[in-house]
């Protein structure tokens, strides 16, 4: 008989290679912390299904050096600018929406808020892209390799995994184990995760086909045209039809109710559904591959447990409204790759990494919330149009074809649509993650407001719609230096180059931006730095300074006086904020990493009293 294969020994067992596990299997190779990343399939995605890609995931992958790949591959964001609803292609338009930043009316503020760019690229174009990332870091990725059953030992986790090409199981020893194993998370269910929330709420069909329709687009191009007809009183309506590439590759998305049986899924009937919102019969259909998936409103109650992490689709799953799912996935392996690399080296005590699920549960919460409530919002389109469920497909036309003739009737589709813009220009959500956890050291202003709302960020709005009369946590993004927000971006120059205020920061490192004055910074960095063994440079941002604000955008975000200090995580956070200089800056700083690095005992002379002492 042969001997069953020795068991793989690793630090970080990752399992599932979507998004989320192969953006955290780039950031643990590129930080060198040892992982074995698998996944049950032989490949990675083999169909587009999430595509938009927000700001923030940008700055991601700005972080890991590969943000100009993807945009190589992407479809950028000037085609992403019109939302169109229509009876067909060839159809009535019925109303348009500029959507992603991209209109005249928010440009401005997308622009302003981000280095990045947003763009539309599909899943399985992306996930090539990040996993020749993380091999290049040196990941080992495991194709074919399924996760079969997991538990917590003293040691670490034991984890039983099948070679899908033999059949063969063998173990995988770990001292941490990451459930980015999507919505069916085996993870979840081994380590008895539980959840809030409801699924199976919809059914949905993804049609992949190939249909030029560039002569219906390339005069309103964009990544949504979403299709009126009676009788289809779905999210959806008749189908909405994503873009894969402008303008001949595309996933027509349609929903349908399981109680009236499964739907035909031959070729002739796809091509046929999807010929009845194009409304031209010249246009040849080709069908590439048709999927069934449900919508899900659900998140998981703690994100951690003891050895066990959920992240991604594991934790969070969701319509995929306001085009959230890979995007929050994606941060979630942002905020947790680090942590796990601090502990793994040291850097860190087991508390940082409770910090992950107080961190990123509440963001998953609210994009779930979220992403349903743009669901239910979208049904005044609906009833703008006059359509009612049980009405024959005659109302339904003569209602439609009503429509632009009475005032009250325009007025009621022109709210609709502007409703629409909590779903596709929804800045405050995309960029919003505000961070309240036992990693942040709070402002004294703060004392008071520890439970506060992650979505109602304090300090003053800069950038914000400019209609608004004040912001809105769902539309707008108010950049703040306060402590648990992501770093803001400004445009500043060094060296005769432009910078981010983001380049400044990142790259698995930790970062003290200083004010126009060094008062002692830049000492005080390098002695906790060594003691504390940890990376930590320090950058001076001021106007006239090493950074340079020449378009004082810094000091219009930034609360820093010159003599202050903001501590900067790894991931763009912002640890602590020091507005002015204290007494003794290196016990401060001491102090204030130990905070944010979950340390229960200084490695020095200082403990966590000498913070509030020092600060005085
Ligand atoms: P994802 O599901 O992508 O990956 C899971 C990984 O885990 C895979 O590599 C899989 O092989 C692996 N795995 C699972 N079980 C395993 C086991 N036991 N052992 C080993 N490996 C295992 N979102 C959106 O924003 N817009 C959209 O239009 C769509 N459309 C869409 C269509 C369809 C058909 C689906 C299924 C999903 C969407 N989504 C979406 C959701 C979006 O795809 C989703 O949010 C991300 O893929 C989440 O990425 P993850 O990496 O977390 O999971």
């Amino acid at each position: 008989m042969t001997p069953p294969p020795a068991p793989s020994r690793t630090d970080v067992l990752v399992v599932g290679a979507g998004p989320t596990g192969l953006t955290l299997a780039a950031i643990l190779a590129r930080d060198g912390i040892d992982a074995i990343t698998i996944t049950r399939y032989p490949t990675t995605a083999h169909s587009p299904r999430a595509h938009i890609t927000n700001q923030r995931t940008m700055e991601v992958f700005r972080d890991l050096g590969i943000e100009d790949d993807v945009i190589a591959v992407a479809t950028p964001n000037a085609f992403m600018r019109n939302n169109v609803w229509a009876t067909s292609f060839a159809g009535q338009e019925i109303a348009r929406l500029e959507t992603w930043g991209t209109g005249s009316a928010r440009s401005g503020d997308y622009e302003i808020a981000s280095p990045s760019a947003m763009c539309n690229i599909p899943q399985h174009i992306l996930e090539p892209v990040i996993a020749e990332a993380a091999r290049s870091f040196g990941a080992d990725l495991r194709f074919s390799t399924e996760l079969v059953s997991a538990v917590e030992t003293p040691e670490g986790v034991e984890a039983t995994v099948r070679n899908r090409d033999t059949g063969e199981e063998s173990l995988i020893l770990a001292q941490y184990i990451v459930g980015a194993d999507g919505g069916r998370s085996t993870v979840a269910e081994e380590f008895d995760f539980s959840f809030t929330g409801e699924s199976g709420l919809g059914a949905a069909l993804n049609i992949w086909l190939d249909a030029d329709l560039t002569q219906y687009c390339d005069y309103r191009p964009g990544t949504l045209y979403w299709m009126a007809q009676p009788g289809n009183d779905y999210w959806v309506g008749s189908g909405t039809w994503i873009n894969v590439r402008p303008f001949t590759e595309w996933v027509l998305l349609c929903m349908y109710d399981p109680a009236e049986g499964e739907p035909d899924t031959s070729d002739e009937a796809l091509v046929a559904l999807a010929q009845s919102t194009i409304g031209d019969p010249d246009v040849e259909v080709s069908i590439k591959q048709v999927s069934k998936w449900q919508i899900n409103h659900v998140v998981a109650d703690e994100y951690r447990k003891g050895r066990a992490f959920l992240a991604g689709d594991a934790a969070h799953r969701h319509p995929p409204a306001n085009g959230l799912g890979t995007n929050t996935s994606i941060q979630d392996a942002y905020n947790l790759g680090w942590k796990l690399s601090a502990e793994l080296r040291g850097e860190a005590e087991m508390g940082l990494l409770e910090t992950y699920s107080q961190e990123r549960q509440p963001v998953g919460r609210r994009v779930v919330d979220r992403a349903m409530k743009s669901v239910v919002d979208m049904g005044p389109i609906a009833q703008a149009l006059g359509f009612a469920p049980g009405q024959t497909a005659e109302e339904g036309w003569a209602s439609l074809n009503g429509l632009f003739d009475d005032p009250a009737r325009r007025r009621e589709l022109i709210e609709a649509v502007e409703l629409q813009n909590y779903q596709f220009n929804a800045l405050g959500i995309e960029l919003g993650q505000y961070y309240v956890s036992d990693g942040i050291v709070p402002a004294e202003a703060d004392d008071d407001e520890r439970g506060r709302s992650d979505s109602e960020p304090t300090t003053a709005s800069a950038g914000a719609r400019s209609s608004a009369a004040a912001p809105d946590p769902d539309l707008d993004h108010v950049p703040s230096t306060r402590p648990g927000s992501p770093l803001p971006h400004a445009w500043v120059d060094r060296d005769r180059q432009r910078l981010s205020t983001l380049d400044l920061v990142g790259s698995g490192g930790w970062t003290l931006i200083t004010g126009h004055d060094d008062s002692g910074w830049a000492e005080a960095a390098e002695t906790v730095a060594g003691e504390l063994e940890v990376s930590l440079r320090t950058a001076q941002v001021s106007m006239g300074g090493e950074c340079n604000d020449v378009l004082h955008r810094w000091a219009a975000i930034s609360d820093l006086t010159d003599s202050g200090a903001l501590l900067v995580r790894p991931d763009r956070i912002i640890a602590w904020n020091c507005p002015v200089r204290p007494a003794d800056p290196t016990s401060a700083l001491r102090a204030a990493m130990m905070t944010a690095t979950g340390r229960s005992r200084p490695t020095a002379s200082a403990d966590p009293e000498t913070l509030a002492a020092a600060t005085r």
